[in-house]
């Protein structure tokens, strides 16, 4: 059976105070309430311990936003594998289109920061996704084997079970247009034959794969019960309390 999992993306969201407040919140909800889903809050990194600190990790898990692709030394502003793993963090989003995009972030350094995580037993929430001239072009389906082909090398099988991807169209992203859920199950049962024809049966069937891009609580619903979709990743909705706790709600 693949984890069904909810992950809040926070990106560069909430005070201090106000990260608290809702990671406090969404960790009470979950005790209260049962779910099917794995719950997960990426909140920025200058937050990470305090809120690992707060919350309980049978109900909520902590995910770093990123992580360096490197093992360690002169990258000043980078975080380490090796230092998320030394506060507890077993969980990383890595390659988000806002990363691609505005940092520049390369397929070949997407999967160097695969690497890392592996080598420190992170599970990676690797995300991939194309572009509206790419989805308007067909090339749709192209784009996503390419990002997962070079990023994940077939030698990394053993590590594989760890995965989670991430399938976030880049012109759903906080644009309230989101892939109709047809759209988002043809492209994560492509993203499992991809998976199946690169690094075997078994991976293909155990992978979670997450929709990502204007999920909230009145969509939630019909998109996580695709049977290629194993939850979501959820931006703006994931700052609002009673939207992400609806989100999860959904996710069964
Ligand atoms: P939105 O849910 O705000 O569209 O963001 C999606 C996302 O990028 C999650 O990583």
């Amino acid at each position: 059976m693949r984890d069904k999992i909810v992950a809040g993306n926070w990106k560069m969201n909430l005070t201090f105070e106000q990260a608290l407040q809702l990671a406090n919140d969404v960790n009470t909800w979950v005790a209260e309430n049962k779910t099917d889903a794995k719950v997960i809050i990426a909140p920025s990194s200058i937050y990470l311990q305090a809120i690992q600190e707060t919350v309980d990790e049978q109900f909520v898990q902590v995910a770093s936003q990123d992580v360096s692709n490197a093992e360690k030394g002169a990258y000043t502003g980078d975080i380490s594998a090796e230092q998320l793993d030394s506060i507890g963090i077993n969980t990383a989003i890595v390659g988000h289109s806002e990363r691609r995009e505005y940092q520049q972030e390369t397929d070949e350094v997407i999967a160097k920061k695969l690497e890392q995580l592996f080598a420190k037993d992170i599970t990676p929430i690797f995300c991939v996704g194309e572009k509206l001239e790419e989805r308007e072009a067909d090339k749709h389906f192209e784009v996503v084997k390419t990002q997962i082909l070079n990023a994940l090398n077939p030698q990394q099988v053993e590590n594989l079970s760890k995965l989670v991807i991430a399938y976030e169209p880049v012109w759903a992203i906080g644009t309230g247009v989101t892939a109709s859920p047809a759209q988002a199950q043809e492209i994560h049962a492509y993203i499992r034959t991809v998976l199946k024809d690169a690094y075997g049966e078994k991976i293909a069937e155990e992978t979670s794969i997450l929709y990502g891009g204007s999920v909230n609580a009145q969509n939630a619903k019909e998109i996580f019960s695709q049977p290629d979709i194993d939850g979501g990743l959820v931006g703006g909705a994931s700052l609002k309390y009673d939207d992400f706790v609806q989100i999860i709600a959904a996710c069964k």
